[in-house]
């Protein structure tokens, strides 16, 4: 019996990267659907689960995805709660590559600050996919002080609270629309994280050097220029700024590309469910 993926996308055009990555992990067939909404869940679900016997429903599996992300986190709650066993199916969910990519970055950032508590962590573009979901995994660690930022400070407290909501420990948000704001915040944290929409640059060489502090910063931003000037893809904890560490957008890609093929294969192997905290519990022992 083959092993099935059926791969629920929110998007019009379900992703070719989460495609590829199925099959090279070892799924015989992908299976897409695409602008998949709340309400279509449950019968597509049955459908899967209900088709091959319990012997075909391990063979099954559902991935999630696509770049809404809410309706991502309903997409999957639906799906689970419309199975019993001995038909049930494991489900893992990266919308918009989010969930992979916070976890990757967070382990890095982690390990190469020597752990998360007593810290301070910043999140620059923290309104985002990917930075939200960084946000939550750091500040679930427990006595870390994490700012979200955004360019306008109502939206950065609104989202600060939402993440707060989540994972009951206080999240801070400010506004940083100007380099000037994001370098007087810089100013007292010791990780710096780039999180916002590829290609635009948050911080210059320049400020980086005029900080006088040792921070971390980390980029997932690929597309030139760099969100953080001066650091390269590949770089992993190079100095780019007295004091100023850097971690680069591939070094974190490499993490959150061996995430998701482990958990592709987990579910292939044991049948095993994956979301954030999952990535996170992987990438620790990746980064
Ligand atoms: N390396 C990898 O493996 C990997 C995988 C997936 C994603 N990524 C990268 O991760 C980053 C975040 O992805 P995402 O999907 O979370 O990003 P996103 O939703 O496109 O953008 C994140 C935030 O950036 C801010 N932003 C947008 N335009 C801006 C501008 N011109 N100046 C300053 N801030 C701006 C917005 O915040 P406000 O409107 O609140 O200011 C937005 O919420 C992107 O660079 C993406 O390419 C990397």
């Amino acid at each position: 019996m083959r092993n099935h993926l059926f791969f629920f996308s929110t998007d019009t055009h379900p992703s070719p990267f989460d495609i590829n990555i199925a099959l090279d992990s070892g799924f015989d067939t992908v299976i897409p659907y695409s602008s998949v909404k709340e309400e279509q869940t449950e019968s597509l679900t049955h459908d899967i689960i209900f088709s091959r016997g319990p012997k075909g429903a391990k063979k099954s599996a559902i991935f999630v995805g696509g770049s809404d992300v809410e309706l991502a986190g309903r997409i999957v709650a639906k799906a689970t709660a419309s199975m019993s066993p001995p038909f049930t199916v494991p489900v893992f969910a990266d919308p918009k590559g989010a969930y992979t990519t916070g976890a990757a970055l967070v382990a890095k950032a982690q390990k190469a600050a020597g752990g998360l508590p007593g810290k301070r962590a910043l999140i620059f573009g923290g309104t985002g996919p990917v930075g939200q979901v960084a946000a939550e995994l750091i500040a679930s660690a427990g006595g870390v002080s994490v700012i979200v930022t955004s360019r306008g400070r109502e939206v950065a407290q609104k989202v600060a609270d939402a993440i707060a909501g989540r994972c009951g420990s206080r999240v801070d948000g400010e506004s940083a629309a100007t380099e000037e704001e994001r370098l007087a915040l810089m100013k007292s944290a010791d990780i710096a994280i780039a999180t916002v929409k590829a290609g635009v640059q948050v911080v210059s060489l320049k400020g980086l050097a005029s900080l006088g502090r040792d921070i971390i910063v980390a980029d997932v931003n690929a597309v030139p220029p760099a969100g953080i000037e001066g650091l390269a893809p590949h770089d992993d904890m190079k100095q780019i700024a007295p004091g100023v560490m850097g971690i680069g957008a591939l070094a974190i890609g490499v993490v959150k590309y061996k995430v998701e093929v482990g958990l592709f294969r987990a579910m292939l192997e044991s049948g095993s469910s994956a979301g954030y905290k999952e990535c996170h519990e992987l990438a620790q022992t990746l980064a």
